[in-house]
């Protein structure tokens, strides 16, 4: 198996209807893909069932034996992957430091914290407490957190959908660079055009009722992107065709 993840024919439903019917997608080695969907197409569903967290589903969960097991769910972290949620889910009792380093607890590796505060934006504010944080700060903090136990796989749930719009940039940057420094794979879910496409390898659309995989669209640009770029704009209105064919929107 050369992906690192791979999801064959997911069907999931709650309470007798069903949400994901035959949702099939893999993630190779330093690839970024990007899921995008309207609200409650099951977007989270799928990345629970990715992270392993959700072991009710039908289809093939696969991964790479490289990953190994996990992860927590708690943590997010483990099994060589990573998981950002939609909300930063940080303990308010303990600091920022502590959130990030958590699954090792009183083992945890301060030099790595601190790294991983600098590289997000947080230097020197390891001792604050979540309340003390603004929403975006407290989000990279997530971020940190999803990273501290060196993923192969970072699985991110619209992990900037809290934030303004000027933080949201440089969230989407810092995470295109960390990708590029620790060498990992994403898995972005997201119902942001402007985000999947600059941000993606591949933009996977999922829609409809029960949701499918109603297209793929390679993003054949080098990085780092320009986000003026008319092709990013072209890619953009061919999503939104698709999503209106699809009756998404
Ligand atoms: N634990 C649950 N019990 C029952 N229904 C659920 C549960 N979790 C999700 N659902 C339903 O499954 C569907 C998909 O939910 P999901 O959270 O995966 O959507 P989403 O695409 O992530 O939406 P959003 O963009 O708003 O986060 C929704 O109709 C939701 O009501
Ligand atoms: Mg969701």
């Amino acid at each position: 198996m050369s992906a690192l993840l791979e999801l064959n024919n997911i069907r999931k439903s709650f309470n007798g209807l069903r949400v994901l019917d035959d949702v099939s997608l893999a993630l190779a080695p330093g690839e970024v893909v990007s899921l995008l969907g309207p609200s409650g197409c099951g977007k989270s569903t799928l990345l629970r069932i990715a992270a392993g967290l959700d072991a009710d589903f039908a289809g093939q969960l696969q991964r790479n034996p490289l990953l190994g097991f996990g992860p927590d769910g708690e943590s997010g972290r483990g099994g060589g992957i990573g998981v950002v949620f939609q909300e930063p889910r940080l303990l308010p009792w303990l600091t920022v430091a502590q959130n990030v380093g958590f699954a090792d607890g009183w083992l945890a590796d301060d030099a790595r914290i601190a790294r991983l505060l600098r590289d997000v934006g947080l230097e020197g504010k390891g001792g604050l407490l979540p309340r003390q944080l603004s929403g975006g700060m407290a989000q990279r903090a997530a971020i940190a957190r999803g990273l501290y136990g060196r993923p192969q796989v970072l699985l991110l749930d619209e992990p900037f959908s809290a934030v303004d719009a000027f933080t949201r940039l440089r969230l989407q940057d810092l995470i295109q660079d960390l990708a590029l420094e620790y060498d990992i794979s994403i898995l972005l879910v997201t119902h942001d055009l402007d985000e999947a496409f600059y941000l993606g390898d591949r933009v996977l659309l999922l829609g409809g009722t029960p949701s499918r995989l109603r297209r793929e669209f390679p993003v054949p640009l080098q990085r780092p992107r320009d986000r003026r770029a008319v092709e990013l704009a072209y890619l953009r209105g061919e999503a939104l065709t698709e999503l209106q064919h699809s009756h998404v929107i």
